[in-house]
């Protein structure tokens, strides 16, 4: 396995894409989502599983400038990892990887996960992968959610425990509060099954 990036290991791509399958073997209805998908080393997994699955679509969304401002949820005692601007990559270089990785260039939107429309996301969400890092990242990955996860979809989220983005946890925590669902938690993954 040849990742692109060291901003996922292996063992997370082995557990991302193994739950995807289990979603895709359930027959859960509709597409699959990547909120901050950067070089794309996650998004060629992804990709690839689709390949066996063509009536399902890839969808993946970066700003493409980088991380945005952290706010005060996100501040770790463990001190500042990332700053704004930081992880930036090109959509460009996105498709570039894509195609040397032998996989279909997903639908891509370049905007702040603020600003994706309606029309930018499929109609129902089968799997989600929110890797934005901050507070307000997942909670806009979430927000435009609303609505669009089928029951016995699967969101998987990057660095839920990781002690040095403790926004990620804390957004996490707040939607578990208030929807149907489980967590479980596998190598700083939070792996999260809607109610069927
Ligand atoms: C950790 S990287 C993603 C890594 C990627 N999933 C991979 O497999 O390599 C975080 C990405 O999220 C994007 N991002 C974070 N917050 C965002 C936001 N609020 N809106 C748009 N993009 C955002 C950044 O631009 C960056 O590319």
């Amino acid at each position: 396995m040849n990742l692109i990036s060291d901003q996922v290991d292996k063992k997370e791509i082995e557990i991302i894409v193994r739950e995807l399958k289990k979603v895709l073997g359930n027959d859960v209805i509709g597409d699959v989502t990547e909120f901050g998908c950067y070089l794309g080393t996650t998004s060629v997994y992804l990709a690839k599983t689709l390949m066996q699955t063509p009536e399902r679509s890839l969808y993946v969304y970066d700003s493409f400038a980088g991380l945005p401002e952290k706010n005060s949820k996100d501040i770790s005692p463990l001190g500042v990892s990332f700053k704004a601007g930081e992880l930036l990559a090109s959509k460009k270089q996105f498709i570039k990887n894509m195609h040397q990785h032998g996989v279909p260039v997903p639908h891509i939107t370049k905007a702040w996960f603020a600003d994706i429309k309606p029309d930018d996301l499929p109609e129902k969400v089968a799997f989600a992968y929110l890797d934005g890092d901050y507070y307000m990242s997942i909670i806009d990955s979430l927000r435009s959610l609303n609505g669009r996860l089928s029951p016995g979809a699967t969101i998987v989220v990057d660095d839920y425990g990781n002690a040095a983005l403790p926004g990620v946890a804390r957004a996490i925590d707040e939607w578990l509060k208030s929807h149907v669902a489980t967590l479980k938690v596998e190598h700083s993954l939070a792996i999260i099954y809607v109610k069927r």
